[in-house]
């Protein structure tokens, strides 16, 4: 073997050793959100939406760049701790035109989410139940979160869509109003929670066959 082959291969190994050192720590792997499920995020944000757009782990991003080429007029944020994929990203943003994108390498526990107005996330049941907290007292009235996946426990969607895909993914969409209802308060408000909870279809659809 050649020296710089060995070499390669030296890096190779500590950046995939690194993205799995960060994965233990952040609680969940860089897994990039599939096609589907960015093509119907998109469709969610339409070019014309301002504000801040926040993804809360930003990973490789998969999310960010589309939304920033998609957004014009909305600043991008993208928070990730994982140094490789973050340090990707960055890269990738520099052979762009992304002017409305930022990538930080952060913890997003440890950033105040005040001016976002759309929050953006595919993370884990655990992080779900802390962010539940941090997104309450933070956002403003108004603001939007929409997770893919998983669900903030506790919180009741405005929407859900139910994805075609291999998956079934479901996308949660959340508002915050003036005061964010619980389930004590929702359920004495509303008995019938299904009534509250739509459920669209895909907004792509996998083409099915004739009978
Ligand atoms: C499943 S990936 C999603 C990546 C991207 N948002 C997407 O949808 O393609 C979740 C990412 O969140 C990051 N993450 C998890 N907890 C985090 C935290 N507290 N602060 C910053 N990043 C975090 C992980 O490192 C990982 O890259």
């Amino acid at each position: 073997m050649l020296w710089w082959e060995a070499s390669l291969l030296l890096v190779a190994f500590a950046l995939a050793a690194l993205v799995v050192i960060y994965s233990f720590r952040a609680g969940i792997s860089p897994m990039p959100s599939g096609l589907h499920v960015k093509a119907a995020i998109l469709s969610l944000l339409p070019p014309e939406t301002t504000g801040t757009i926040v993804d809360l782990g930003s990973g490789w991003g998969t999310l960010v760049f589309p939304i920033a080429l998609r957004c014009r007029r909305a600043k991008v944020l993208g928070y990730e701790m994982s140094p490789v994929p973050w340090a990707f990203s960055l890269c990738r943003k520099l052979v762009g035109t992304h002017q409305n994108l930022q990538l930080k390498r952060n913890d997003f526990f440890d950033i105040s989410l005040h001016e976002a107005t759309t929050v953006v996330c595919y993370l884990y049941t655990d992080a779900m139940t802390r962010l539940a907290c941090k997104l309450q007292e933070e956002l403003r009235p108004g603001a939007r979160v929409m997770s893919h996946t998983f669900a903030i426990p506790g919180w009741f969607p405005i929407r859900v869509i139910q994805l075609h895909d291999l998956f079934r993914t479901p996308i949660y969409i959340y508002e915050i109003p003036l005061s964010l209802p619980t389930k004590d308060t929702f359920e004495a408000e509303s008995p019938n929670l299904n009534s509250q909870l739509s459920i669209v279809s895909d907004p792509f659809p996998t083409p099915r066959r004739p009978q």
